[in-house]
């Protein structure tokens, strides 16, 4: 797949997740594989230009962190015309501009989904900055402000005239905010709207099938993952298995050691990046992601946002403190074994017993 003059080796994408898709976490999905493309959280062109510090650690990368986009939001053509520029100079490989961000604070300012509704003044900014920069320049939009005015397909077309090198979409718009129905058939007119730069469908990607089901409805180019890769980091690799061996049926889930060795891997990566005491205060909010597919997780939650050092939450093998691992589960029948009262103590769900 290409964007612009950027070769990826695969059409699945990485969409940035403010405060979550930092450094260590992209280089985690890097080493799982299948990602062709990650971008950085959003940045504010101002405060990368001012070289705020906050705005500088959000663009920190290293060679294994490669291709790279960085998202920028601001309404002041000079200015994301200039961070573009900075961007370019330090070897950014492509930029993407934040349009589809319903936040208060980037909505404001003319950032974000507020630039969905100004046609002109959003395809006059989009033209400097693609003028500007010899990398591709994309976009990030959701369907719209709200059901009455779905405005991606024209703001689209606009962008291709504009210059853009392809765009992300996010089926909802800006009313939805984060929840309700991801609207395919609305990518889809996206899609149709366009001559030849790629869209990319983004929207509730939680499996291999569910990215399969975006490509087939949609016409997508590309698909995009925000949520599911911090529930799965797997993913990639798994849907472009699925992919490219659809006859093959699901790959296989990754085992409970291997997701261990990787929750593991982001904490020393996060570590590398923030430093132990900040490290660890960050990875307080991203093992729970992992401990959902461990079973019953609330001891391992309740102690998890506690750890300060590396030291209390993994042995020098890498393996969990036994605070963290799972009891082995025991039959009742075995009276005598004492993790039966720890089996009990894991709560089952109150409802009526023919659903279970
Ligand atoms: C916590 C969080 C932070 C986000 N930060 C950004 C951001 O910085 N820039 C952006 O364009 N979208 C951001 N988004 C939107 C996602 O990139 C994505 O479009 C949206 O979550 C839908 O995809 P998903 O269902 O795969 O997560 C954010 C979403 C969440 C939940």
């Amino acid at each position: 797949m290409r964007i612009g003059s950027l070769k990826l080796e695969s059409n699945l994408f990485l969409s940035p997740l403010a405060g979550y898709t930092n450094l260590p976490f992209r280089l985690v999905v890097r080493e799982l594989g299948g990602v062709g493309l990650c971008t950085t959280d959003l940045v504010n062109a101002r405060s990368l230009l001012e070289k705020n510090p906050k705005a500088l650690k959000l663009i920190e990368t290293r060679p294994a962190d490669s291709p790279l986009a960085v998202q920028l939001f601001g309404s002041v053509p000079e200015e994301m015309r200039d961070a573009a520029q900075v961007l370019e100079s330090l070897g950014t490989h492509s930029i993407d501009i934040n349009m589809g961000c319903p936040v208060r604070k980037v909505c404001k300012v003319g950032g974000g989904s507020a630039m969905m509704t100004e046609l002109e003044k959003t395809s006059a900014l989009v033209r400097g900055m693609v003028a500007a920069v010899k990398i591709p320049v994309t976009a990030k939009m959701r369907l719209g402000w709200d059901d009455e005015n779905l405005t991606a397909p024209d703001l689209a077309r606009a962008l291709e005239d504009a210059g853009v090198a392809a765009i992300f979409v996010h089926g909802r718009t800006r009313e939805q905010g984060f929840g309700g129905t991801v609207n395919l058939a609305g990518i889809r007119k996206v899609v149709e709207a366009v001559k030849t730069i790629p869209i990319i469908g983004n929207g509730d990607i939680t499996t291999p099938q569910a990215a399969k089901k975006m490509f087939d409805d949609t016409g997508c180019a590309g698909v995009s993952v925000g949520r599911g890769a911090f529930y799965d980091p797997w993913i990639f690799r798994r849907t472009l298995q699925y992919l490219n061996h659809p006859n093959e049926g699901l790959p296989s889930e990754p085992s409970f050691s291997e997701r261990v060795r990787v929750m593991v891997r982001h904490l020393d990566l996060m570590i590398e990046v923030f430093g132990e005491p900040h490290g660890c205060r960050m990875f307080r909010k991203v093992a729970p992601w992992y401990a959902r597919r461990f079973g019953p997780c609330h001891e391992f939650n309740k102690h998890v946002v506690k750890i300060s050092s590396r030291a209390e939450f993994v042995d020098d093998n890498g393996e969990l403190l036994p605070r963290f691992q799972p009891p082995p589960m025991v039959a009742s029948f075995m009276r005598d074994e004492p993790a039966v009262a720890q089996r009990e103590n894991i709560p089952v769900p109150k409802g009526p017993v023919e659903v279970w």
